[in-house]
């Protein structure tokens, strides 16, 4: 665990329009209370970000980015930049399954999105996990290894401290098959063997690592609990106001009871 802080992050995917992510904004900041130990960060779709980093209250809520093109500026017709999305966000996804198998992202372009993210004072988190079928195959720990190697390639050190890590197993994203606690933990201290091969053991320690996949309101303690993450990616769950501020004051709870 990187630090006495938790990062609860929604993920709000393809849903909710610009009036409906307002609204439903505006319930959740009725829902969701201010905790100095709790982050919670909302990535909506883009057309929503303007007009939300306008309405939140930056004490509660940060905003985050599902995607963003690597270059800053150019002829990419249909593209937003990170440099486009300075000012407003303080977070981007990157290399999130969705990304990686429906648009067939590879690692290099994700490791373009890492450095781009850097460049624009924006926090990567570069999400990485396996497939059914490479966890079948007994790959996990290969395909964590090359998806951290494959983002993180140019990443300083120094950069690193701005670089949060997610694990999201493709096989528990949206199916309701969420990973158990020991798997979890078993990804997260591989994530870490890796980051400490790369970095050191002091920056590979300060690094923030969550778990997505499948989080509900009930599951979200067991995770939290677990000394070895950071936090969580919510997917499902971050559409429902009275399940998402129910994770958060888990969180909460987790550091305050001590069990982290
Ligand atoms: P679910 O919580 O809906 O499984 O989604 C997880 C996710 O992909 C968050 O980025």
């Amino acid at each position: 665990m990187a630090s006495d802080k938790k990062l609860i992050i929604g993920n709000w995917k393809m849903n909710l329009g610009v009036h409906e992510s307002s609204l439903f904004l505006h319930r959740l900041a009725n829902e969701v209370k201010i905790h100095r130990n709790v982050d919670v960060i909302i990535a909506p779709t883009m057309l929503a970000l303007q007009t939300l980093s306008l309405q939140v209250n930056y004490k509660q809520f940060k905003l985050a980015a599902q995607n963003f093109y690597w270059r800053d500026h150019g002829a990419y017709t249909g593209e937003v930049s990170a440099t486009n999305l300075r000012g407003i966000v303080q977070y981007g996804l990157v290399g999130h399954s969705e990304r990686r198998h429906v648009f067939n992202e590879s690692d290099k372009d994700t490791r373009a999105k890492v450095q781009a993210a850097i460049r624009n004072g924006i926090r990567p988190i570069l999400c990485v996990g396996e497939t059914t079928n490479e966890r079948t195959a007994g790959e996990t720990r290969d395909v964590i290894h090359d998806q951290l190697i494959g983002g993180l390639a140019n990443v300083t050190s120094e950069e690193l401290s701005q670089v949060v890590i997610a694990y999201e197993p493709v096989w528990a994203i949206g199916t309701g098959k969420n990973a158990v606690p020991s798997d979890v933990t078993e990804a997260v201290v591989t994530i870490r063997h890796q980051l400490k091969h790369l970095y050191g053991a002091k920056a590979a320690n300060e690094v923030q690592v969550l778990y997505g996949g499948s989080v509900t309101a009930d599951s979200a303690a067991d995770y939290l609990a677990l000394n070895e993450i950071d936090g969580l990616l919510v997917g499902g769950a971050s559409l429902d106001e009275k399940a998402f501020s129910t994770i958060i004051e888990k969180a909460h709870r987790s550091i305050n009871s001590g069990k982290k």
